[in-house]
């Protein structure tokens, strides 16, 4: 991990909400460049505010990160603006698959395009429509009225609109038929061998994140308490059990059940 160059580097943040609400306890994450790195974790645990600290959004939210460090290139940008933040080329797709639900789905595409620094729209619109033959199909439909699965295809083309250098992407999975997150997930790790894009992943979907990402931090509470190659992420016990479904028993384990998972926790923070 260390050894291969960053594209990324979360060093120890902290963040909080309306000055007081402290989400983040000290988070450091990293994201070696043209990689994929999955970041896991049980619902309220910090994963999207740790995205929105990384694209700015979290200002829009009266966020802030307020102790620690967020490095790009080189250069810091937790206290940049979101639109400085996209310019550099970082672009999130949020949890629940916004769409513009009025506007077709193409149109919805050429919103992400004012990001564009090279190519034209069009050969933007070609390059998602390559990656994604439905939406081309679709591209002239009302967004809103798509299925779930072409409007979570519809905001990753957004994202891929804007010639990103590194995508955060928040649950694609969410609320998605086992099959279209196959073929979701097919997408973004072509798009990362072929675009050389660089993903932060966050899922509650662990299997499908340690299968797509070789490498995966696990938070709790606002802490990372694991992080490791997704082959001995999948071997662990505590993993096994409580992300995984993988018990003995065969049934997923409640979280009060977990009791390793508990005592590493708290050993580690
Ligand atoms: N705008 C906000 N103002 C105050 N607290 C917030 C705000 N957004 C999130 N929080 C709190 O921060 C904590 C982490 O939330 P966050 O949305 O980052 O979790 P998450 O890991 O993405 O959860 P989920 O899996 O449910 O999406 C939660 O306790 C949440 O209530
Ligand atoms: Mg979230």
């Amino acid at each position: 991990m260390e050894a291969a160059e960053s594209i990324l580097r979360i060093n120890n943040i902290e963040v909080r909400y309306h000055e007081v609400i402290l989400v983040l306890k000290g988070v450091s994450i990293v994201v070696p460049r043209g990689g994929i790195v999955a970041l896991l974790g049980a619902n309220g645990a910090g994963k999207s505010t740790t995205l929105k600290a990384i694209s700015g959004l979290l200002k829009t939210e009266d966020g802030e990160v307020t102790d620690g460090a967020i490095e790009y290139e080189g250069s810091y940008i937790h206290h940049d603006h979101a639109a400085n933040i996209a310019r550099k080329g970082i672009v999130q797709v949020i949890e629940g698959r916004r769409v513009f639900e009025h506007l077709t789905v193409e149109e919805n595409l050429k919103v992400g395009a004012h990001l564009r620094k090279t190519g034209s729209v069009k050969e933007g619109l070609e390059l998602v429509y390559h990656y994604f033959p439905r939406l081309r199909e679709k591209r002239n439909e009302t967004a809103g009225l798509v299925s779930g699965g072409e409007q979570q295809m519809t905001v990753v083309g957004r994202a891929l609109m804007t010639e990103p250098k590194l995508v955060l992407l928040d649950e694609p999975s969410m609320g998605l038929a086992p099959k279209l997150i196959h073929e979701i997930f097919r997408i973004i790790n072509q798009l990362n061998q072929e675009q050389r894009i660089s993903i932060l992943l966050v899922e509650q979907n662990a299997k499908l994140a340690l299968n797509v990402a070789p490498y995966a931090y696990v938070m709790e509470t606002g802490r990372i308490v694991m992080d490791d190659t997704s082959d001995t992420l999948r071997e662990n016990e505590d993993i096994k059990d409580f992300y995984l479904g993988l018990t003995d028993k065969g049934g997923r384990k409640s979280f009060r059940d977990v009791k390793h998972y508990k005592r590493r926790k708290r050993w580690l923070a």
